[in-house]
């Protein structure tokens, strides 16, 4: 069994033991790697199978019937791919969605723009949605989406939740357009308030990266946030993996300051950091670190100026006109 597939069987088992306190567990269809992942995980087996089908009554299967109105007693879990009819028949035997009963095979999740709040048996929960369409992969749980007060985004922006855990915190009076913030697995991306991001933007985050990014930020179109290659790399001469790190190096981390603009088309590699009041260029590729009041640009980006602010207005004659809490040089 692969190790994302084992991941994800896992976490169902958490929850499978989380829900069904106490109760015997049934398996309505059969997945023997399953079955091993439970019992390792958790220490559980099912008491028996049961089935829609007389002829394969056995010892250790019984008739689906014989567990009508008995979910105080049982616990299913349905290892089938779970049809309507299916979903319906368990619900008039009493049985509800996750309180007593656990799909094992799932199907993505699409939230549309209007769905302000959501939670799912997965542990999946969303949070004053503004607007986003949020999809929700079959292999997420305890993912996170949480927005604050006053912030809006247009049309078409989209957040994906692929697998694991992930995590997306928007702060408040955030102003977004059509992008994508992109979560691949066990990933964070947090957004401070009142930051703004034109559109065309895509914040990829890779297995186990963060992004974090300040407040007061301006990102204009076309800008890309990556916090990881994406795909493996390896030295041929030692057979070593070159860019592998651990969720704690700061090589996963890219972390942008408070009052940060980002020119039109930038870009922002994996294990960035950014500090307070700069500037990346327009068309800038930047991967490293920088103080504070700098600004960086070029392919690579590099710094061409120390010491600056700058304001959102350009109608600002005076360096009081910037944000004022942040005109202390470093
Ligand atoms: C980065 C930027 C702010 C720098 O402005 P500046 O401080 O006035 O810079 P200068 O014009 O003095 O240029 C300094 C040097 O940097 C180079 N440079 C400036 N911007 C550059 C860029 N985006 N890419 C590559 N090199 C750049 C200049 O060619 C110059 O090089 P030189 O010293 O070899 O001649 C500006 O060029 C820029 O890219 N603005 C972004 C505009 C934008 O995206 N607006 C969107 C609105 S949200």
């Amino acid at each position: 069994m692969d190790s994302q597939k084992a991941e994800y069987y896992r976490c169902i088992c958490e929850k499978i033991s989380e829900y069904s306190r106490g109760r015997e567990i049934v398996f309505y269809g059969n997945m023997s790697d399953f079955n091993e992942v439970l019992k390792e995980s958790r220490n559980l087996k099912p008491a028996f199978h049961v089935t829609a089908l007389k002829e394969k009554v056995n010892d250790e299967t019984r008739l689906f019937d014989d567990i009508n109105k008995k979910s105080d007693k049982y616990y299913v879990v349905v290892l089938l791919e779970p049809s309507p009819k299916l979903r319906k028949k368990l619900r008039l035997y009493g049985y509800r969605d996750f309180k007593d009963c656990m799909f094992v095979q799932r199907k993505d999740v699409v939230l549309n723009s209007k769905v302000k709040n959501y939670e799912d048996g997965y542990g999946n929960k969303v949070t004053n949605n503004c607007g986003f369409i949020i999809e929700i992969s079959k292999y997420a749980f305890n993912s996170e989406v949480t927005i604050g007060e006053g912030t809006i985004c247009k049309p078409g922006a989209k957040i994906h939740l692929w697998k694991g855990t992930n995590k997306v915190t928007i702060g408040d009076n955030c102003r977004l357009r059509r992008g994508l913030l992109f979560c691949t697995m066990d990933c964070e991306i947090s957004l401070g308030s009142d930051t703004i991001i034109m559109d065309g933007y895509e914040i990829i985050c890779s297995k186990g990266t963060r992004v974090f990014i300040g407040d007061h930020c301006m990102f204009s179109d076309y800008i890309k946030i990556r916090s990881g290659d994406g795909h493996a790399i390896f030295d041929m001469k030692s057979g070593r993996r070159i860019n592998d790190y651990s969720p704690e190096d700061p090589k996963s981390i890219v972390n942008i300051g408070r009052h940060v603009w980002l020119g039109w088309g930038a870009s922002v590699l994996g294990g960035s950091e950014i500090g307070d009041c700069c500037i990346i260029g327009a068309f800038g590729v930047f991967k490293g670190s920088m103080p504070g009041h700098c600004i960086a640009a070029g392919n690579p980006a590099k710094i061409i100026k120390r010491d600056i602010n700058w304001s959102s207005s350009n109608f600002a004659y005076s360096l009081d006109q910037c944000e004022p809490y942040l005109n202390e040089i470093d």
